[in-house]
């Protein structure tokens, strides 16, 4: 089976780069990206990408118009494909059986619907999304009940592992690619076509092949240990900071380790992104729903540490301003869940900013990629009072536009930029005592002190 044509419903944060990728590394394959929104289909075909991500712009040019395309023309696109990547949005459920915890498939349900309306002839379906253990079956039984036009179909896992900020290194050099099939003649072709186009750029030793449902759950399984070392880290970041000792210095010590190992060892705010908690609350779902209630206790606990984190840097911020906030102006440098990316989802960010409103702080809010709009949409959607919005925060251009007149500075986001700011001249624009509040443990603290501030860091004593 050779595949010389690929469409991919979704055109998002995996959806477009993920794609753009694939095209750029094998020219003869003609890859259509489609999206029913056309605001986003219009910013994939503009100089103007609606992500954020280092390298993208580069490798978006290279193939935008010779084999890499993106419509929301999707019948078509459907229609004259071999291989269709399914990478539509799995948001946590906010209503009815499961509500808080499980999958919202209805994009899935849609997306395999809508296939096997237009598709005829063989396809390749590959679920990119990620989804509960057991999706391929739901989507196999769609696609048989529906197909009208005589089409045959191999459903097949192919998880999706890169991160934010670094997806094009990530897709480039991944540490592995995952491709659940079908235990049977047409299911091992079926996989063996998913690879050979992967194979294009990444070693065979890399590719692992295992059955549908292994592809399915390690997707999950892999944010939720992800997530559970941070919430493992913050967890003794609390500790630090009571008995003195250093969180950076533990985790460097615990990660020589060979069997422990170095990386997602780094306390901060708590984990934010549109990831981590929609997968853990998925797992939690999976083990409530097969009978497994200690499992999912046990899951629930990293996202439950994970809020306390938050909630814990709040209330540090307001103890250390006498205990009270009330109009007080307070610079918050970065709003995204991390560097090097435009994505706010679940940053937390969004809740820390929601809290301090509700004391009545005053917010002046700086980060370098996040627009003004998105951050007052994504108070807005946690329920902070436009009205609140309108006085009370102010969206600055720069770190010292935002640090004038504040009583407190905070970083919640990892930016470089944030580590290298003229401190002296920062320290000029602040009220005194000038406190520091380092969500994310970047800056440095000696030289703050030396200068004058009032400096506090994730996990410090
Ligand atoms: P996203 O919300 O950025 O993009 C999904 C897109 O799918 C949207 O633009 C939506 O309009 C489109 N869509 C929905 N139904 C469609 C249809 N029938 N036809 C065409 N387009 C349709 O989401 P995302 O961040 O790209 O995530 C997609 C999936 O990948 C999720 O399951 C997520 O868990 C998973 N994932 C995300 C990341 C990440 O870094 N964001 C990493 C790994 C896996
Ligand atoms: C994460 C996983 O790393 C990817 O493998 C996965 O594909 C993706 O989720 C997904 O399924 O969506 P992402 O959320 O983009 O990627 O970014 P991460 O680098 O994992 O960071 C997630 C959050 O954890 C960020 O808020 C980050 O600041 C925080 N973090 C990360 C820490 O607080 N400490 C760390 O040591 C690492």
């Amino acid at each position: 089976m050779q595949i010389k044509s690929i469409c991919c419903l979704g055109a998002g944060y995996v959806g477009g780069p993920t794609m753009a990728m694939i095209a750029a590394k094998c020219p003869k394959i003609q890859v259509t990206v489609c999206d029913m929104n056309q605001q986003r289909i219009d910013a994939w075909n503009s100089e103007n990408l609606p992500v954020y991500e280092p390298g993208l712009d580069e490798v978006v040019a290279s193939a935008r118009g010779r084999n890499l395309h993106f419509t929301t023309e999707t019948r078509d696109a459907i229609a004259s494909a071999d291989l269709i990547f399914v990478s539509v949005g799995t948001p946590t459920k906010s209503f009815g059986i499961g509500a808080g915890r499980a999958a919202d498939l209805r994009y899935i349900e849609a997306a395999a619907r809508l296939i096997a309306e237009v598709a005829h002839g063989h396809k390749v379906i590959v679920e990119k999304s990620t989804i509960p253990v057991k999706t391929a079956y739901a989507i196999k039984t769609i696609l048989a009940a529906n197909s009208t036009n005589g089409a045959t179909f191999q459903v097949l896992s192919n998880p999706e592992f890169l991160a934010e900020g670094t997806a094009i290194d990530d897709l480039n050099n991944p540490d592995r690619i995952l491709i659940g099939g079908e235990t049977t003649p047409e299911g091992f072709a079926a996989v063996e076509a998913l690879a050979s186009i992967y194979a294009e750029w990444i070693p065979r030793d890399k590719i692992i092949t295992t059955n549908l449902w292994s592809s399915e759950l390690s997707k999950l399984v892999a944010n939720a240990f992800l997530a559970q070392r941070i919430s493992s880290i913050n967890s003794i970041s609390a500790l630090c900071e009571t008995t003195g000792a250093d969180v950076d210095e533990v985790a460097r010590a615990i990660g020589t380790d060979s069997r422990v190992g170095p990386k997602f060892l780094k306390a901060s705010v708590g984990f934010g992104g549109s990831c981590f908690q929609k997968d853990i609350l998925n797992l939690v779902y999976l083990c409530e729903s097969f009978g497994l209630p200690e499992a999912a206790e046990y899951w629930r606990q990293v996202i439950s540490l994970n809020d306390w984190q938050k909630s814990r840097f709040v209330a540090k911020i307001v103890r250390t301003l006498f205990n009270t906030v009330v109009d007080k102006r307070i610079a918050i440098l970065g709003f995204a869940f991390k560097k090097d990316t435009n994505d706010t989802r679940e940053s937390a960010a969004i809740y820390i900013c929601r809290d301090l409103l509700l004391e009545n702080a005053r917010l002046a809010i700086y980060d370098p990629r996040v627009t003004g709009q998105a951050i007052r949409h994504d108070l807005l959607a946690v329920g902070v009072d436009p009205a609140i919005i309108d006085t009370h925060v102010e969206i600055c251009p720069d770190p010292y536009t935002a640090a004038d007149g504040t009583h407190a500075l905070a970083t919640l986001t990892e930016w470089d930029e944030f580590k290298t700011l003229d401190f002296p001249r920062i320290l000029g624009l602040m009220l005194k005592p000038a406190f520091v509040f380092d969500g994310r443990s970047i800056l440095p603290h000696a030289e703050l002190k030396k200068l004058g501030f009032a400096p506090f860091a994730i996990g410090k004593g």
